[in-house]
């Protein structure tokens, strides 16, 4: 049998249930002790919620053993520990129940001040710096921020898998390890067994033929090609797995390996695919509203003011739509708010997709008809031959949240693009094959997951999103 957990047992009833009023044993990590007169209260927290539970202990008690007042002694913040008690109405302000303890065993101590080898437990009752907590990346999940993140970013992976089963969507894996650039934007990891430094001794060229693999290959940027195919089969599919970009980019809301949900659905047109993601989207918020109130409140009281409002109103209000070209026609009207001048055929910068969202749309708003110059090749021709059936969802504050697309599924305008691009067609038979056989029209977007938590906790560093940020120059852990 597992232990209970703590937001199991806070749940409990003692009032009109006296069965619940029985001795419970409890166990989890010290967050506090402090002390009153003969009143010894610890606060425990298990991460299964971001209460802690309140364990009052009677020094005096008569049946209070030796070794209980022996441990309360020496009990520092982070110990793990077990306790037992009994449940019972709270008298103080803040919770409806505590545990009237009576026992406690010390399972795994936590110094507070450094011994030989061991160094001091960094994480003291006080506040830390997100950027100080990164560099305890290990021990950071024991605070209440980096634990209300994993929960959220927990509840909102499977409010992923859950709105897909309901629309009829199969889930696919698709690999990780891949010949083709899907992106074709040249920021592939390489994944490679040949020995680096003795090539570069001897001076030969590299043959790639005497790869692990027998060619070139590197790390997925994007499940979306493989997708395709499957989506050219079951209709309606996603994917939803680590994607790596081996760009330079030191900000805010870019990592080098970040999660990506991508659907795939075959006989769908843009139009059809900026509904899915919008819908997607609200029914994500409304999850997220509904069974992670209690860390979203922490988020709000903490990070960001009106989140939760913000996140009700996203839910039942409808996005904004806007071509690419009045988006450029709109921004440069007001060009001087800007360090990078807009002008048709830029790719809008992240300040620009700010001005759009928050002070023209002061919302969500899904922006479609790029040039074609500054999007992927696999993007479906429109009939001016200058944009693409591009969609890209922006929202306040982090920009970019969705970049999706219809794709081109006419062959010759596919190969054609593809050679202007200079593209090795070569390696793309298969995904032309699509093209060649049973055809149809399809569209798809790609959700960044890290950014996805990062909306709905307010939280400002895509680093405090996932457990062991990779970027450039960073790979601890
Ligand atoms: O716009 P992107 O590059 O689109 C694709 O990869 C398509 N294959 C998706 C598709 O149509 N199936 O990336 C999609 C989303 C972006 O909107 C952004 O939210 C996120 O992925 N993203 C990143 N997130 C974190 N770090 C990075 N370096 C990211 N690059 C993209
Ligand atoms: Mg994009």
């Amino acid at each position: 049998m597992l232990f209970p957990l703590i937001k199991d047992i806070l749940s409990l009833s003692v009032d009109s249930d006296p069965q619940d009023s029985r001795e419970l044993k409890v166990r989890g990590w010290v967050r506090t002790k402090r002390e009153l007169k003969n009143l010894v209260f610890v606060e425990l927290n298990d991460g299964s919620c971001l209460r802690n539970i309140q364990c009052t202990f009677d020094r005096s008690g008569e049946n209070t053993a030796e070794s209980v007042l022996e441990a309360l002694e020496t009990l520092e913040t982070g110990a793990s520990v077990e306790i037992s008690g009994v449940l019972v109405p709270s008298p103080a302000a803040g919770q409806a129940l505590e545990l009237a303890a009576s026992f406690i065993r010390i399972i795994g101590p936590a110094p507070a001040a450094a011994r030989p080898g061991i160094p001091a437990y960094p994480l003291q009752k006080k506040r830390h710096s997100l950027e100080f907590l990164r560099e305890i990346s290990h021990l950071r999940p024991r605070t209440n921020t980096l634990a209300a993140v994993a929960r959220v970013r927990s509840r909102l992976a499977f409010g992923i898998h859950q709105f897909f089963r309901e629309n009829g969507y199969q889930y696919i894996h698709t690999p990780i390890i891949t010949a083709s650039d899907a992106e074709g934007a040249g920021a592939m990891f390489q994944v490679t067994t040949l020995d680096l430094e003795a090539l570069s001794k001897s001076g030969l060229p590299v043959d790639y033929g005497k790869d692990f693999f027998g060619r070139k290959t590197g790390l997925t940027v994007s499940g979306q090609l493989e997708a395709e195919t499957y989506a050219s089969a079951l209709s309606r599919v996603y994917t939803f797995g680590p994607t790596f970009r081996a760009e330079n980019s030191n900000t805010a809301r870019h990592l080098a390996e970040f999660w990506m949900v991508e659907p795939e659905t075959a006989f769908a047109e843009l139009e059809d695919n900026m509904d899915l993601a919008e819908e997607f989207l609200k029914f994500l918020f409304t999850i997220a509203l509904k069974d992670c109130g209690e860390d979203l409140a922490f988020f709000e009281a903490h990070y960001e003011k009106g989140l939760i409002k913000n996140l009700e109103s996203l839910a039942s209000s409808q996005f904004s739509h806007i071509s690419y070209s009045a988006a450029v026609e709109e921004l440069e009207k007001h060009a001087g708010a800007f360090q990078f001048k807009p002008f048709w055929g830029c790719d809008l910068q992240s300040e620009h997709e700010k001005y759009l969202t928050e002070e023209v749309f002061s919302g969500p708003v899904i922006v479609t008809g790029y040039p074609k110059e500054i999007k992927a090749f696999y993007m479906k021709l429109n009939d001016d031959a200058k944009t693409v059936r591009a969609m890209d969802v922006l929202v306040p504050r982090l920009g970019e949240i969705i970049g999706g697309s219809q794709r081109e599924e006419n062959l010759e305008k596919l190969e054609t693009r593809m050679g202007e691009m200079g593209m090795d067609g070569e390696n793309y038979q298969w995904y032309l094959d699509l093209r060649r056989y049973g055809a149809v029209p399809h569209s798809g977007f790609g959700l960044g997951f890290e950014r996805l938590v990062q909306y709905v906790t307010g939280m400002a560093n895509i680093r405090d999103v996932i457990p062991y940020p990779r970027a450039a120059g960073q790979a601890e852990f």
